[in-house]
């Protein structure tokens, strides 16, 4: 069968070098891709919010299944349109995709079905949110409703922090995800992130992660999308991802089909592992990036089939097969990211993928030949061991290979559980 797969970062190259290990893949085309993904699949120029467009490529091509990476065309409604044109979709529907493109919806339906979450205030006025102040402590988490490519939360430490982080949202600086804001009572505890996939009744555990938001080394500097991560994450214990599953995923499927919104494709719930169990930050309705990268890794089971499954409600009764093993992520970044990162600078990856490891592509371009950095994340570097010191320190040899003057990594991802190995 022919694969369409959508996206540009190193989770699509991890997924586009999963689904090419696949015995029943005959072809696999990616839009717009990247210089990685390019080594398993035929790059195409699509203009992925042009649904006519994609519907004809794929009638053109005989596409058997569309894989879409990022959070963008899921809230845009591609797979609605995909699946009225009757092409099989591995992503959730418009309405479904609300669990990651609208905060203020996952709290409501956290409310409506009994998930522990942080309490919450829905406000769409600058006055109101100034006035729900009142009913919550510092730190305040704010957050703009709607995708802001995760931007949108402040913690703010003072009252007068958060008026003026108010006043930012209301008055335009996130664009049109801050034209309503919903404040929440701040978590205290560790952060882990659970993957889940459905077809909208059947759901299987796909398995955990934990990511390093910030820039610098020991969690320090501005939040990015993720400098690195591994997988699992044995802070998630076998008893945690039941009651992950049973108090949170389970109740959020159920709730999502009974209200006509049945939901299909994967499900990535960031958790905060409270002194009261675990409870719901957030909602993707995607696969990580990074944290994709290290669960390819581990999957042994044929992702083709898996998707598959899931876009034609067949999910019942599929089993999952990981390898016992850890896997960790290490983003190699240009100069400046998160601000404006340094593009054009010469890559050589050498012999970075002795030793089993493999470097997947997120911003890098050919030019003359020559790999050079093409956006902020550029390479994730990442390797397996029996844990996660093993897989640590294979993911340094790799990245100590690469030739990258003009790029940065933190040394220290997966320094919690280090520690708690030692
Ligand atoms: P989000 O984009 O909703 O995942 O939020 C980004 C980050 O903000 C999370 O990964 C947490 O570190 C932090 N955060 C969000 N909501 C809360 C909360 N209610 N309590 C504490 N930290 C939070
Ligand atoms: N690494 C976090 C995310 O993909 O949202």
């Amino acid at each position: 069968m022919n694969i369409l797969l959508l996206g540009s970062g190193g989770r699509e190259h991890a997924l586009a070098w999963k689904l090419a290990q696949s015995p029943s893949l005959t072809k696999l085309y990616a839009a717009p891709g990247n210089p990685g993904i390019a080594q398993e699949a035929e790059l195409v120029a699509l203009d992925v919010t042009d649904h006519a467009a994609v519907i004809a490529f794929c009638a053109e091509r005989d596409i058997a299944l569309v894989v879409i990476g990022p959070e963008a065309p899921l809230v845009d409604g591609l797979s609605d349109s995909l699946r009225a044109a009757g092409v099989p979709v591995f992503g959730p529907s418009q309405a479904a995709a609300q669990l990651e493109g609208s905060k203020g919806f996952t709290k409501d339906l956290c409310t409506r079905a009994g998930i522990p979450t942080a309490g919450y205030v829905r406000t769409a006025s600058l006055e109101d949110a100034r006035a729900a102040l009142a009913r919550f402590a510092p730190p305040y988490v704010l957050k703009a409703d709607g995708l802001a490519a995760g931007k949108g939360v402040v913690i703010a430490e003072t009252l007068a922090e958060a008026e003026a982080a108010l006043a930012d949202m209301f008055g335009g600086g996130f664009g049109a995800a801050g034209a309503e804001v919903v404040i929440e009572e701040f978590m205290h505890g560790e952060e882990a992130s659970f993957f889940a996939l459905t077809d909208g009744t059947a759901i299987v555990p796909f398995g955990s992660a934990q990511d390093h938001k910030r820039v610098g080394d020991g969690d320090v500097g501005p939040n990015t999308g993720g400098m690195g991560a591994y997988s699992p994450a044995p802070v998630l214990t076998p008893e945690l991802q039941a009651r992950v599953m049973a108090e949170i995923i389970e109740p959020t499927v159920r709730t999502m089909r009974e209200e006509g919104n049945p939901y299909s494709g994967v499900l990535f719930a960031g958790l905060m592992l409270t002194a009261d169990g675990p409870k719901l930050i957030e909602y993707n309705a995607r696969f990580g990036d990074p944290e994709c990268q290290v669960l390819m890794m581990r999957l042994e089971s044929d992702l083709t089939a898996i998707m598959l499954a899931c876009a034609k409600g067949a999910l019942a009764g599929v089993e999952l097969s990981f390898r016992d093993q850890t896997a960790l992520t290490v983003v190699m970044a240009a100069n400046g990211y998160p601000g404006t990162p340094e593009k054009g600078g010469v890559i050589a990856l050498d012999n970075a993928e002795t030793n089993g490891a493999k470097v997947f592509h997120a911003g890098t371009a050919l030019t003359d030949g020559a790999l050079v950095a093409n956006g902020g994340r550029v390479l994730n570097v990442t390797a397996t061991g029996a844990n996660v010191t093993e897989a640590q320190a294979r993911a340094y040899q790799a990245v100590d290979a690469i030739t990258f003057p003009t790029g940065f990594c933190r040394r220290d991802i997966g320094w919690r559980e280090v520690a708690r190995e030692a």
